[in-house]
């Protein structure tokens, strides 16, 4: 629950790692996310951070 209602993004320790040929990369380290229904939201951080893998590439 938010103060918008009831949440459309949810999150709870969401991680990806990635297999290269030089090692795994954990890209993304246990997001814990919340967005209400209606409610804007942006991730913002440094090149790097994780802001694609955490929109386009994680899955259960
Ligand atoms: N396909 C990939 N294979 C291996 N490593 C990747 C791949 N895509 C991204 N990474 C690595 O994962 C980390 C997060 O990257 P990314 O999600 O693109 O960050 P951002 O969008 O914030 O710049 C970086 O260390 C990046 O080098
Ligand atoms: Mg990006």
């Amino acid at each position: 629950m938010t103060p918008y209602g009831e949440s459309a993004i949810r999150t709870e320790g969401l991680r990806k790692t990635y297999k290269t040929s030089r090692g795994d990369v954990q890209a993304v380290r246990g997001v814990d996310l919340r967005v209400g229904s209606g409610e804007f939201f942006g991730l913002l951080g440094p090149n790097g951070a994780g802001k694609s893998t955490t929109i386009g590439r994680c899955s259960r």
